[in-house]
């Protein structure tokens, strides 16, 4: 039975499908761009961009599970393939956002919640996986730390649970391979409210260096975050960091409450990941 995982270069997806093969499972790594993808011996791989259907009758043939990554262009050709090939259940990496009040309109979340209807709509099997902000996410702040220049931030006291990648690798492959989060869906952060204020702390810390925090206007972030994403998206991360600077984040499930496993903390991905934040000279 071979499971299909796509995003395959993503911090996901690359710790999933090391997770399926070690365990002996036959597992295919779909990515948009193969030539750049590294996965063990043994791991097939293919090209697929889930924006472009083209490669889909090729990646899906003989697979019986996919792992997910949100794309909503070409959602429905997709659902339609993986019927049509033989697909019994997908795991979709969706997203915590799917839950806010404005989801509908939200960039952030219309994304994922896209996904989700349309997979809930369909005959397959789905398990939704909504994590809450990725601990990951602090490598868009390596560029500064490495050159001891002070992280600017418009809400430096916005509280979130980050979680770990390789947690949520952890409980993909259960979704995978085991049958407890079968055709759930299951929101998941972090074991602890942190504000950003804090886990710079906790990568000053690990990287044995000061790590200055400045705050900025909220006009200022716009500007500057306006140079990587749409103002769209700007403004709905930033208003999510506005309300979350009124008091801790909830901490949902984990992998301690799914797999009775202790959650890593934002501690352990500062010191596995306090390379990046290396200093720059
Ligand atoms: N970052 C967060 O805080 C957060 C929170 C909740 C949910 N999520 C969800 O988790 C996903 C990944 O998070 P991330 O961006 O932080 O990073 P990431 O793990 O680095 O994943 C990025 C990967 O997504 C894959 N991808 C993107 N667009 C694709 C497409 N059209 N077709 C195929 N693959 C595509 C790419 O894989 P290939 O290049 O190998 O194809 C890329 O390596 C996102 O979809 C996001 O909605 C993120």
């Amino acid at each position: 039975m071979t499971t299909l995982v796509t995003g395959a270069r993503g911090k996901v997806g690359q710790g999933l499908i090391a997770r399926l093969h070690a365990a002996g499972h036959t597992v295919r790594a779909a990515s948009a761009n193969p030539a750049e993808l590294t996965v063990p011996d043994g791991v097939g791989t293919v090209e697929l961009a889930l924006d472009h259907p083209e490669g889909l009758d090729a990646a899906l043939r003989g697979v019986r599970q996919v792992f997910l990554y949100p794309e909503p262009v070409g959602v429905h050709e997709l659902i339609k393939a993986a019927e049509t090939a033989g697909v019994e259940h997908v795991v979709l990496l969706s997203s915590a956002s799917v839950l806010g009040p404005d989801a509908e309109t939200d960039p952030l979340a219309s994304h994922s919640l896209t996904v989700e209807r349309a997979l809930a709509a369909s005959d397959l099997t789905c398990t939704f996986l909504r994590p809450d902000a990725f601990a990951s996410n602090s490598f868009g702040w390596a560029y500064f730390i490495g050159r001891s220049m002070p992280v600017q931030l418009a809400y430096p006291d916005a509280h979130i649970a980050p979680i770990h990648p390789e947690d949520i690798a952890d409980i993909a492959f259960e979704a995978l391979t085991g049958e407890s989060l079968t055709g759930r869906a299951i929101t998941l952060t972090g074991p602890e409210s942190l504000t950003f204020r804090e886990q710079l702390a906790v990568l000053a810390d690990a990287v044995g260096r000061a790590v200055p925090v400045e705050q900025i206007t909220r006009a200022e972030a716009e500007r500057q975050m306006g140079r990587f994403m749409p103002p769209a998206m700007v403004g709905s991360l930033l208003d999510l960091w506005a309300a979350a600077s009124h008091g801790p984040a909830t901490v949902a499930d984990t992998t301690e409450t799914l797999l009775g496993r202790p959650a890593r903390t934002y501690r352990q991905w500062a010191r596995d990941n306090a390379g990046a934040f290396a200093a720059q000279h």
